[in-house]
């Protein structure tokens, strides 16, 4: 996808994949990463779960290509960050979140800092077929090897409809990620794919990036 597709989606407030909520999966799983300080969120939106993990001792790093969506995050909650300019980011900082405003594929390790965790949620599927490989092997220059990912995934039949979100089969899941253990999964109720009546799982994955 384009960045434009992205800004545009995120300007005209056709943000169906944004849950409001911390997300089921995570709260339900979240013990699993629960010993794991700083964990790096990719493609993180305005997500609720940043909140969560915070809430939950974490020290958080988002990374984000639309400003406004991260602008969003802390006006929504009441939080005034500092916000500095390193490069191609913007970052925002307010108590233990910190959101790198761009492109996740412009982000060094030296930008993230010391990573324990990363927890991946509508991530991956976001993307399309012909990046995802380059998104893994770029996670995998921003954190030391064996890394702990906590993975949300979405697979139905990609003939069906469009996406993003993407589905991406557990079989794939498996290539990109060797160590990739399911831990819950369930159907998925509402959203773009359930509102065109077809039907989709979504799959929550512990993995080693
Ligand atoms: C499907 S949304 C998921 C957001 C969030 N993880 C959640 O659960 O609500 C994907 C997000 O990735 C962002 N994004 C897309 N491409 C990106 C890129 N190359 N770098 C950083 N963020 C990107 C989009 O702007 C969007 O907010």
């Amino acid at each position: 996808m384009q960045p434009a597709f992205w800004m545009e989606r995120w300007s005209e407030g056709k943000i169906g994949f944004h849950e409001g909520a911390p997300n089921a999966f995570l709260a339900r799983h979240a013990s699993r990463i629960a010993d794991r300080r700083r964990v790096l969120v990719p493609l993180c939106g305005k997500s609720e779960d940043l909140a969560y993990l915070a809430a939950h001792d974490h020290e958080v790093i988002g990374i984000e290509l639309v400003e406004d969506a991260v602008r969003a995050f802390f006006a929504e909650h009441d939080a005034t960050p500092s916000i500095t300019r390193r490069g191609p980011l913007a970052i925002y900082t307010s108590g233990a979140i910190t959101v790198l405003a761009g492109d996740v594929f412009a982000v060094n390790e030296a930008d993230v800092g010391a990573i324990d965790a990363i927890y991946d949620r509508a991530a991956l599927i976001a993307l399309p077929p012909e990046l995802r490989r380059r998104y893994l092997d770029h996670l995998r220059t921003l954190v030391p090897s064996r890394t702990q990912a906590l993975l949300v995934t979405l697979e139905y039949p990609q003939d069906k409809l469009d996406g993003p979100p993407f589905s991406v089969p557990e079989t794939e899941v498996r290539a990109l990620y060797a160590s990739a253990e399911l831990i819950d999964e369930r159907l998925a109720t509402g959203g773009r794919i359930a509102d065109a009546g077809v039907s989709a799982i979504e799959r929550c994955y512990l993995a080693a990036v």
